[in-house]
C-alpha cells in the first residue's frame, strides 16, 4: 500500500489505474480507524478494483465546544489495518492542501434544508464542514465510486444530495451498520466510553428496535395511525432518559429525504437517535418500511 500525502503523486497513481481501466473506490475517514471502517474497505472493492483511503481529520466539521483537538489519532495502526484489509492507497493530506487559503477562510459548500435539521440543528455548520471537505477530497482523489457508512444516515443524505446537485461524477454508496455484539454501532468516539457506559450504550439499539415494533402496530395495513408518532417518539425519549441518557432526539421521519412522515404513510421510513451519556454523543438509525401481508 503507498502512503502519501502529495496530490501530484496521488493524481499520477490514481491517473494510472484510470489509464488501464480500472475503477477507482474511495473511502475517506478521519482516521481512528475500527471494524466499521474496514468493512467500508471491503465494500469498496465490490465497486472497484482500486481502493484509496484517506484519513483527514477536518477542522470545519466541528464546532467550538467539540471534540477536534482530542479526536483519537492513530496514524500507525490505521496504515497496518489498510494494508491488511488490502487497500491499495492511503491519502493523508496536510489542512493546507485540503484548505489551500486555510480552513477558516475556505470556500464553504452548504446543503440547505436536508443538512438544517436533526445534526444540522443541532450541531450548526457541521454538514457544511462535512460537504465542503468531501466536495474538496473528490476533487483531489477524483474516484468513480465513493462508501459511506450508514450509522451517518443524515451524512449519507447530505453526500448524496451535494454529490447530485454538483454533478460529480462519482456513484455514492452507502454500506450496512457495523455493530459490537450488545448491538452497539460501533464508532471512533466508543472509545471515550468506560465498561459500563458500553454495556448502557446497548440501549440506543434497544429503544430503535421498540420504536419500530410501534411502528409496525400503529401503521399496519388498515390503520395508518400517523398520529401516534410524536407519542412515540416521546415515550421512546423517555425510555432513553430512564437508561441514563441525555437524549436530543427520536425522529421517526422519510427515509428518502428526512422530511415529515407523509399522511398517507406510503413511504421507507427512518427512525433516529441522537443521545448523550455522559460526556459522549452517540447516533444511530434503524431503517423501517411497512411490514408486507403475508
Ligand atoms: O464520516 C466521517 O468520518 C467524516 O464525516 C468524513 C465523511 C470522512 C468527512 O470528514
Amino acid at each position: 500500500m503507498l502512503i502519501t500525502h502529495d496530490v501530484d503523486e496521488l493524481r499520477a497513481r490514481v491517473g494510472e489505474q484510470r489509464r488501464k481501466g480500472r475503477r477507482v473506490a474511495f473511502v475517506p475517514t478521519m482516521g481512528n480507524l475500527h471494524a466499521g471502517h474496514y468493512s467500508l474497505i471491503s465494500t469498496a472493492r465490490e465497486y472497484g478494483d482500486f481502493i484509496v483511503a484517506s484519513i483527514f481529520v477536518n477542522p470545519t466539521q466541528f464546532g467550538v465546544n467539540e471534540d477536534f483537538s482530542r479526536y483519537p489519532r492513530t496514524p500507525q495502526e490505521d496504515a497496518l489495518g489498510l494494508e491488511k484489509h488490502h487497500c491499495d492507497l492511503l491519502f493523508t493530506p496536510e489542512v493546507d492542501c485540503v484548505y489551500p487559503f486555510g480552513a477558516e477562510h475556505g470556500v464553504r459548500v452548504s446543503v440547505p434544508e436536508l443538512g438544517d435539521v436533526l445534526e444540522g440543528a443541532k450541531r450548526p455548520g457541521h454538514f457544511d464542514g462535512v460537504a465542503s471537505v468531501v466536495s474538496r477530497l473528490f476533487n483531489l482523489v477524483q474516484p468513480d465510486v465513493a462508501i459511506f457508512g450508514s450509522k451517518d444516515y443524515q451524512q449519507l443524505l447530505v453526500i448524496r444530495r451535494l454529490s447530485a446537485d454538483l454533478g460529480f461524477p462519482v456513484e455514492i454508496v452507502g454500506a450496512p451498520i457495523v455493530r459490537e455484539s450488545s448491538g452497539l454501532a460501533m464508532s471512533s468516539r466508543n472509545q471515550y466510553l468506560d465498561a459500563g457506559q458500553r454495556e448502557q450504550a446497548a440501549e440506543i439499539r434497544a429503544t430503535l428496535e421498540w420504536v419500530s415494533k410501534q411502528l409496525d402496530e400503529v401503521l399496519a395495513e388498515e390503520q395508518r395511525r400517523k398520529d401516534m408518532l410524536a407519542e412515540i417518539e416521546s415515550s421512546a425519549m423517555q425510555r432513553l432518559v430512564d437508561a441514563g441518557f441525555e437524549p436530543d432526539y427520536v425522529a421517526i421521519r422519510s427515509a428518502a429525504d428526512l422530511g415529515p412522515v407523509s399522511a398517507e404513510v406510503d413511504e421507507a421510513l427512518v427512525i433516529l437517535i441522537a443521545a448523550r451519556l455522559g460526556s459522549v454523543r452517540l447516533i444511530d438509525n434503524l431503517e423501517w418500511s411497512i411490514p408486507t401481508m403475508v
